[in-house]
């Protein structure tokens, strides 16, 4: 059995993160998506509320877990006995990153692999920031995430549903 962990801000999930979670879980026995709950930055959602917006969002994948985590995603890697580390890699720009993340996980934990899904065409423009920004001057969001993920960011931003 081999569990694969993806972890990530996620806040809120879209189109993205979840074409990387329903792709890996059919390449994977399990797929445990780790949510950060960083008390060094402040996201708009809490660290449970990312956790349920992806737990339904997932609710037809069985082999996909949600769960929180603090401190090191190797760390997080191995309470689940995980041996991947699954990122999705959308344009270049965000190669520098992920490699470093890579290269600096592979060094604290050289059991552990990182591998990368490279993003779908259709949402190579998404991101959870560019939502946000989309959102709080009311653009359509209908192309970032489902319905139900929208509903939450607008109540958050308290912006009326249209
Ligand atoms: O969705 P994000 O914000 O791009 O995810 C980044 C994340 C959570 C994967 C990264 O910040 C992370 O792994 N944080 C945990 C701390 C850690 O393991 N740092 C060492 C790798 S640089």
């Amino acid at each position: 059995m081999i569990t694969a962990v993806y972890p990530g801000s996620f806040d809120p999930a879209t189109y993205g993160h979840l074409d990387i979670i329903r792709r890996a879980s059919s390449s994977f026995d399990r797929i445990v998506v780790g949510v950060l709950h960083n008390s060094a930055k402040s996201p708009l959602f809490s660290v449970e509320e990312r956790v349920n917006i992806l737990q339904k969002a997932t609710k037809d994948m069985p082999n996909v877990i949600i769960k929180p985590f603090e401190g090191l995603s190797v760390n997080f890697a191995r309470e689940n006995d995980a041996k991947v580390i699954v990122r999705g890699l959308r344009a270049v720009t965000d190669f520098e990153y992920e490699l470093q993340m890579a290269q600096t996980n592979k060094v604290l934990a050289p059991e552990i692999e990182t591998i990368f899904l490279t993003t779908s065409l259709e949402y190579a423009y998404v991101s959870s920031t560019i939502m946000k920004e989309v959102a709080k001057f009311n653009g359509d969001l209908v192309n970032f995430a489902p319905q139900e993920i929208i509903d939450e960011l607008k109540s958050k931003l308290c912006i009326g549903n249209r």
